[in-house]
């Protein structure tokens, strides 16, 4: 497989400030070589330029939106061409509301190849606020939203056409942290959501196979994994930690049976925080994952 790694160094839709950070903390966890150690031919394009991070209040519902836009406008190019280079973009991360012109970038791709995409959304919250329902004005809490249809015209038509996916396309793992406003949404909209509950009661291989049902050779998959998905207790490095997350066994369960499926096209890794964490131990973690997702196994039967 082919990759390239596309550095998004911006936090303009958190509510910390850090996440500017994170691509580099994961290439120095060693991201490109751990790629490469497993057969990867890995090609580094660096990282994105974007308007600085102005710190001001929200407007309407909406902080930086402005900065948000155009950071994921120059993310949206920069996927769809390497898509359309046969290449199989990871975004770096860099907060989550880059979501959008990544997922946008891959659906405008899926529907010209015929492909269908289905994105798994590795998170302990949602991400489907709207400007009218959202406690923060963080447009990292509304990507899901946006690429549904829902939000300001700039983001939710960032690649022209609007919905960039349908709510059926959307399958959540890991969620604990839902406004209530957007509980209701999540329901009017029929979010496959799987949530901590779920995974307590069936098991995170139960929840996988789930969530990928009815996948088939020609469905492309899009991972957005947020690293606040993970347990604080192995994860501190994120802004927006929230308690009884996903063990360090369920996360290279999930990791492995995505990479089993054979149709990962398109992964982001975003929310890494190295201000808030140990030692750069939750980049780390992350390249230990990214592995998996890349194949690598403690399973000794074949
Ligand atoms: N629901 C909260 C909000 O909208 C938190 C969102 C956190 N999102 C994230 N990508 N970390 O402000
Ligand atoms: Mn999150
Ligand atoms: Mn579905
Ligand atoms: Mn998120």
């Amino acid at each position: 497989p082919a990759v390239t790694l596309i550095g998004v160094p911006t936090d303009i839709g958190a509510g910390h400030r850090g996440a500017r950070l994170g691509p580099e903390a994961l290439r120095v966890a060693g991201l490109p070589e751990a790629l490469e150690a497993r057969g990867v031919d890995v090609r580094d394009l660096g990282n994105l330029d974007g308007p600085r991070n102005p710190w001001t209040a929200p407007v309407q519902g909406y902080r930086h939106l402005d900065e948000v836009v155009a950071w994921n406008h120059a993310l949206m190019e920069a996927s769809y061409a390497e898509l359309q280079a046969g290449r199989m973009p990871i975004m770096l991360g860099g907060d989550h509301c880059l979501g959008i012109g990544s997922i946008t970038a891959v659906a405008r791709w899926c529907r010209e190849q015929g492909k269908d995409l289905r994105v798994l959304w590795l998170d302990a919250h949602s991400d489907f606020n709207t400007s009218d329902v959202t406690p923060s004005g963080n447009i990292h809490g509304m990507p899901v939203a946006c690429l549904c249809g829902l939000g300001p015209d700039a983001l939710t038509k960032l690649g022209g056409t609007s919905p960039a996916i349908k709510p059926s396309q959307m399958h959540q793992i890991g969620i604990r942290s839902v406004d209530p406003e957007e509980k209701r949404l999540i329901k009017t909209h029929k979010v496959d959501v799987y949530d901590m509950r779920y995974i307590d009661e069936n098991g995170m291989k139960r929840t996988v196979e789930a969530a990928l049902a009815g996948i088939d050779e020609n469905t492309h998959l899009h991972v957005s994994f947020d690293v606040d998905f993970l347990d604080p207790s192995i994860a501190p490095g994120v802004g927006t930690t929230v308690p009884g997350g996903v063990n360090y066994r369920e996360a290279q369960l999930v990791m492995e049976m995505i990479a089993d499926s054979g149709r990962m096209g398109s992964l982001d890794i975003v929310e890494l925080n190295p201000l808030l964490d140990n030692h750069n131990s939750t980049a780390e973690l992350a390249v230990d994952l990214v592995e998996s997702l890349f194949g690598k196994s403690t399973l000794m039967r074949d």
